[in-house]
């Protein structure tokens, strides 16, 4: 077997609750996953927390708790977010695991050896919240230029990375590889900011307890950004089981959100050039939501949880809307209406609709068994067709992560599929005897169409897709029947005892 796929999600602050901005790269992420899974390849699938840094220490000052203590129960939410979300994360990595905390002393010794990290006094500004250092130039109205927030001004002596050495490196690389920062619009911005010049880079922090401390100077903390973007490298065993090591790294894909992009794709790039280690296949970008067209934030409360939606929509919905409705490289705004609106027409009638009116129909007219095809029409080859198609279309679309094209062509098999159904009319078929085989071929093809369907979803929405393959009678884990045997046409064996279940999405009434 080849390389691992490898994909992970950037380490979630335990400042905070997980929220539906936070769970969309993971969801994103997860989906990927299981495609890869999918199509039978070995998959790493990491995501974890980011626990030291001031924001976290201040966080836990306020609940008059330890920084471990806070982590330690702060961390139970995100696990738990996760597992309701059915995420199938390989590795859960916390930056306080002792493992972590020595892969990244060893790390950051190895470049203090070689010459890359010097003493110097840093003098500017620090985002608290951001974790971001800021030049006096970068403010914006004497505010971060990022997050819009207070900063602090520090004076201090810190430790310096050479990034000014590696700058060159990494736009050569961003340059001769246009695939490793995506989107475009991001890969051009993170040029620009490249071309500007960059300066070396503060990764100490000194009267601060709350971190790894530096081992070649006890008196420091490492800088939370170069103890966390090593945690990619931690979690399969840097430096401690090289053949484990090296037979997931590089990572292929580094999900990130916009505003962390720059740690990614210029200081994490640099890291791993001066450490001599192979560089991530691609780096993705991706947009912010907001809620009903305002920034979530702790101050306005309209944070929503993810376990809100789940309790009302469950979580296949919830999936389902995330990656449909939004284009991952774009911001996208979360409204209720919008999320009903795509449940009832998507979920509830293209979807969960067809399946309860094609088994319904295999119930009634041929006693639950699934019938065998007897001989094809002008107009059933459009079935297979399309599905081949639709599968084409799929794995193109994963490529490059556009996750709402991939959803898209699915439905647009299903609309095939649910217009195959109303134009066959196995209803008019069945008061005719003499078409008892037509009726056999066109209900046969509707659930041969089922089936695959179920396949098409499964990243997106694993447990509906197992309900559809049990509904259909079949056997064991659907996420067994890999890609792409399980897209060829005529899988489903006749003579099988379909299983009606309840409806999949019952319909959601618009709240008054
Ligand atoms: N700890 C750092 C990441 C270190 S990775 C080596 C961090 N954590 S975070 O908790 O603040 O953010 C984690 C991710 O959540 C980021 O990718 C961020 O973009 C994403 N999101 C947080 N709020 C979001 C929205 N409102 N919308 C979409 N994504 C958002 O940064």
């Amino acid at each position: 077997m080849g390389k691992t796929f490898y994909v992970t999600t950037p380490i979630y602050y335990v400042n905070d609750l997980p929220h539906i901005g936070t769970a969309y790269t993971t969801v994103a992420a997860d989906a990927l996953a299981r495609y890869h899974r999918l199509k039978g390849e070995k998959v790493f699938f990491l995501t974890g927390t980011d626990e030291h840094g001031q924001h976290v220490a201040r966080a836990a000052e306020r609940a008059g708790v330890t920084p471990q203590e806070w982590a330690d129960q702060m961390v139970t939410h995100f696990v738990e977010v996760w597992r309701r979300l059915n995420i199938s994360n390989d590795f859960f990595i916390r930056t306080t695991d002792p493992k972590h905390v020595r892969v990244a002393q060893e790390f950051i010794q190895k470049l203090y050896d070689q010459g890359d990290i010097y003493l110097d006094v840093y003098e500017g500004w620090y985002c608290v919240p951001d974790e971001s250092f800021w030049l006096p130039s970068q403010l914006v109205e004497g505010r971060c230029p990022q997050c819009g927030r207070e900063v602090e001004m520090l004076q201090e002596e810190n430790y310096f990375f050479r990034l000014s050495a590696y700058g060159d490196k990494v736009l050569e690389h961003i340059q001769n590889n246009p695939d490793f920062v995506q989107p475009e619009i991001r890969r051009n911005e993170v040029i620009s900011f490249i071309r500007q010049g960059l300066t070396d880079q503060s990764i100490s922090r000194k009267n601060l307890t709350w971190g790894i401390p530096l081992p070649f100077d006890s008196s420091q903390v490492m800088y939370v950004w170069f103890d966390a973007l090593l945690n990619y490298v931690s979690a399969i065993d840097y430096g401690m089981d090289q053949p484990r090591f090296e037979s997931i790294w590089p990572a292929d894909w580094h999900l990130v959100g916009k505003e962390i992009l720059r740690f990614h794709a210029i200081i994490w790039p640099a890291m791993l050039m001066a450490a001599g280690l192979p560089l991530p296949g691609h780096i993705y970008a991706h947009g912010w939501l907001t809620v009903e067209g305002e920034k979530m934030s702790k101050s306005k409360g309209n944070a929503i949880s993810p376990h809100v939606l789940v309790d009302e929509f469950g979580v296949d919905a919830y999936r389902y809307y995330f990656l449909r409705e939004f284009s991952f490289g774009y911001d996208g705004n979360f409204s209720r209406e919008t999320l009903v609106a795509r449940y009832n027409s998507e979920l509830a009638n293209d979807l969960g609709n067809l399946v309860s009116r094609v088994l319904a129909m295999v119930d009634r007219y041929r006693g639950g068994v699934i019938p065998e095809p007897r001989g094809a029409e002008e107009g059933d080859q459009v079935l297979e067709e399309t599905s081949k198609l639709t599968f084409q279309d799929i794995e193109r679309h994963f490529q490059s992560l556009s996750f709402n094209e991939v959803l898209a062509s699915i439905w647009s098999f299903l609309k095939v599929v649910n217009r195959y159904v109303d134009e066959t009319a196995a209803w008019d078929l069945n008061k005719d005897p003499s078409k008892a085989p037509r009726l056999d071929t066109v209900l046969y093809n509707q659930l041969e169409c089922l089936r695959l369907a179920a396949v098409m979803i499964q990243p997106f929405m694993p447990d509906a897709a197992q309900k559809i393959w049990e509904q259909l009678g079949g056997e064991g884990p659907l996420s067994s029947c890999y890609l792409p045997a399980s897209a060829s046409w005529g899988l489903l064996e006749p003579g099988g005892r379909i299983a009606r279940g309840p409806a999949l999405f019952p319909r959601i009434e618009a709240r008054k």
